[in-house]
């Protein structure tokens, strides 16, 4: 900058009065206020206050050492004054703009973090009911619908309630077709036993228990339904599995007759597998029920035209069931010249294959959300 006049001495810019400084001054100003004006970015503020305001060579560094220090006394005030308002007047208009600067990056970022409300939210996979859980629920509102209540009872047997008031008695044949798993005592701990007779607990092998402790419990009408895991010795595999789920049921009153054990059986599988479904009631063998059926179902698969599932006989088996044996009322002191009623055993995941036709029972227990979520 050759033409710099800063770079020169007052004398040689033919400066020699207070109004020669004054108007100096004002063209440093405006030259100050023009670059300013142009100069309008963050690194442009950088630039601008070194060029002013740098220790070394900045402009008010170059004016006190050219015009202020080598100027002649009756000057000096003037020079002084006008310098010290030049440099207050860049200091403020550097720091608007720095303070300009700043807000505006930090609306920038702002901008930038700012929700964009249309974009896809972060989706979160929802869970699932099990389909065991969805046909508890199913049959649950089935016989709600019909005055039945639900009740839950102890997983953990005694012998007493599992077998002997259901009419097995301790060398019954029955009692081998329901594998055990019979409780064993820890070492050092006082044994599982059962009261006085010290036989060791059981885990029930079926939800039947609950059709004796309901009604030690309660004097009919009892209309119950008792949904629950039991357990068996069985080696799992498609058919097979050592925990199983049920769901008991049991009506006792004044009047009940086999039409009325027939039509809420055939009401309860028209609602759970459709109006189609025709059912039959086949003779069977309980030693808590007197008559025992099997209840079946024509197929749902071929609709009775007969296919692999029913191998080709137009049924499949759905439940066990049958009037209660007057023997069991003799437990639990009912009157069995007065009483009468029903009792069935619904075999949850059985229900649940053929709702689904799903044909391993493993797939129930492995909780692949790949087979889960099939049931959404
Ligand atoms: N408890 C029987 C079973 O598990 C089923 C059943 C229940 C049969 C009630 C008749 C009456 O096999």
């Amino acid at each position: 900058m050759t033409n710099d006049p800063t770079a020169k001495p007052l004398a040689e810019l033919g400066v020699a009065d207070a109004q020669g400084v004054a108007r100096l001054f004002a063209d440093v100003k405006n030259q100050f206020t023009s670059e300013l004006d142009v100069k309008q970015s963050a690194n442009d503020w950088e630039e601008l206050r070194g060029a002013w305001l740098g220790r070394k060579s900045g402009v008010l560094t170059r004016i006190t050492d050219n015009w202020l220090k080598p100027s002649p006394p009756e000057l000096k005030r003037a020079v002084g004054q006008a310098l010290n308002e030049l440099k207050a007047h860049v200091e403020a208009a550097l720091e608007t703009r720095r303070l300009a600067i700043e807000a505006a990056a930090d609306q920038a970022s702002l901008e930038r973090e700012r929700e964009d409300l249309s974009l896809p939210g972060v989706i979160r996979a929802l869970g699932t009911r099990h389909p065991l859980r969805q046909t508890f629920e199913e049959i649950e509102k089935i016989f709600l619908s019909l005055g039945y209540s639900v009740v839950a009872g102890p997983e953990m047997e005694t012998p007493y309630y599992n077998f002997e008031a259901l009419n097995i008695p301790e060398h019954h044949p029955a009692r081998d077709n329901m594998d055990t798993f019979y409780m064993s005592t820890p070492p050092g701990a006082a044994p599982f036993a059962e009261g006085a007779q010290g036989k060791p607990l059981l885990l029930r092998t079926h939800t039947s228990p609950m059709q004796v402790r309901t009604m030690e419990k309660q004097q009919p009408p009892v209309r119950i339904i008792v949904p629950g895991k039991v357990y068996r010795r069985d080696n799992p595999d498609a058919t097979h599995g050592f925990i199983f789920h049920q769901i008991e049921g049991l009506a006792v009153d004044t009047d009940i007759t086999f039409c009325d054990f027939a039509g809420t059986v055939e009401y309860f599988v028209r609602e759970f597998l459709g109006p189609k479904v025709k059912t039959r009631l086949r003779p069977s063998y309980f030693p808590f029920t007197e008559p025992s059926v099997e209840v079946d179902a024509t197929c749902v698969f071929c609709g009775g035209k007969g296919c692999n599932v029913c191998k080709q006989s137009g049924w499949i088996e759905l439940f066990g069931a049958g009037m209660v044996d007057p023997a069991v009322y003799g437990f639990v002191n009912y009157d069995p010249k007065r009483l009468s009623g029903f009792a069935f055993g619904l075999g949850v995941e059985r229900l649940t294959q053929l709702k689904y036709n799903v044909n391993d029972l493993q797939l129930y227990y492995q909780n692949d959300v790949r087979f889960l979520r099939q049931f959404a």
